[in-house]
């Protein structure tokens, strides 16, 4: 497994890749890497010859500077969990390497102010700032995205659409505990009670949907939706909310749509997407 950290040496890798015709899966994280994030490696080395991971908290991408500060960050463990999996190459790049000089923001277009568009103005001109520069970079051919965070596959899929049209955006679903919460970074940041307390949520949450008429409309299951999470032991909320898993309109009955949540337990925001058979 090799650690890479800047733009010029991984290039060479991968040019010595695709001269012997090896096919390539990226997968682009943010480290503090768990099972969630091993199953797109999974997936990802199931599809292809070579599998690049790459590890970089990308602030551009976070409106808040203590969320920034706070999140997780994990390096030696990352490694060690990279070479479980088998990974063929870790880039691992600074601030510096990827932002060299005033970056120009791209603006995303697609699924705008609803959602964490909505509460996190900004995030996803960020996340795609970042993912035009790796998906150059490693000149990725498929890449690997969770359905975890369903908005951005949906931004991620509509964008490379119109500028990487020879970009296969694969999704992977959700990994959960045992427990049933997903599997995210953000989970180390929660205490103990915090922790059972989301779970206790997560769990309210899974029986309010599954005693929900499938054929009801996603606007009136909004209604019953707005009722449940105001009696919920959470800290506040962004947003908790059916939307059709398509098109992320309100339109249409709750059997083609999913429940998206964003809800704080302390300063810790966690989010989360459930189809009715999650
Ligand atoms: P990060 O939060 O590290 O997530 C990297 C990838 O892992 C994303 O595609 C995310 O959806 C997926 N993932 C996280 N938890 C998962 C789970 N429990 N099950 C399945 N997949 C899961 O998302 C980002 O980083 C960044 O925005 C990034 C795309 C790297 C751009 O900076």
């Amino acid at each position: 497994m090799l650690i890479i950290k800047d733009i010029h040496n991984l290039k060479l890798y991968i040019d010595t890749y695709e001269k012997k015709g090896y096919s390539m899966g990226y997968v682009p994280t943010m480290g503090s890497l768990h099972v969630g994030h091993g199953e797109l490696i999974r997936k990802s080395k199931e599809d292809n010859q070579k599998t690049i991971i790459s590890i970089f908290v990308n602030e551009k991408q976070f409106d808040n500077p203590d969320d920034y500060k706070n999140y997780p960050r994990n390096r030696g463990k990352d490694y060690d969990f990279c070479d479980k999996y088998d990974v063929d190459i870790i880039f691992e790049p600074s601030n510096e390497e990827i932002y060299k000089e005033k970056q120009k923001m791209l603006i995303n277009k697609n699924f705008q102010n609803i959602l964490c568009d909505k509460f996190r103005p900004g995030h996803f001109n960020g996340v795609i700032t970042v993912l035009e520069k790796l998906f150059l970079i490693t000149k990725a051919k498929k890449v690997y995205f969770g359905e975890k965070d369903y908005q951005q596959f949906k931004i991620v899929q509509s964008f490379a659409q119109s500028a990487f049209k020879n970009l296969s955006i694969i999704s992977v679903p959700t990994v959960r505990q045992e427990d049933g919460i997903a599997f995210s970074s953000r989970n180390e940041n929660l205490s103990k009670k915090q922790l059972q307390e989301f779970v206790k949520f997560h769990n309210n949450t899974c029986l309010f949907i599954s005693e929900l008429d499938q054929n009801i409309a996603i606007a009136d299951a909004n209604i019953l939706a707005r009722d449940f999470i105001k009696a919920q032991n959470i800290d506040r909320f962004d947003y908790f909310e059916f939307r059709n898993s398509n098109n992320l309109s309100s339109e249409g009955i709750i059997s083609e749509a999913r429940l998206f949540y964003a809800i704080y337990k302390g300063e810790v925001r966690l989010i989360d997407n459930l189809n009715l058979t999650t």
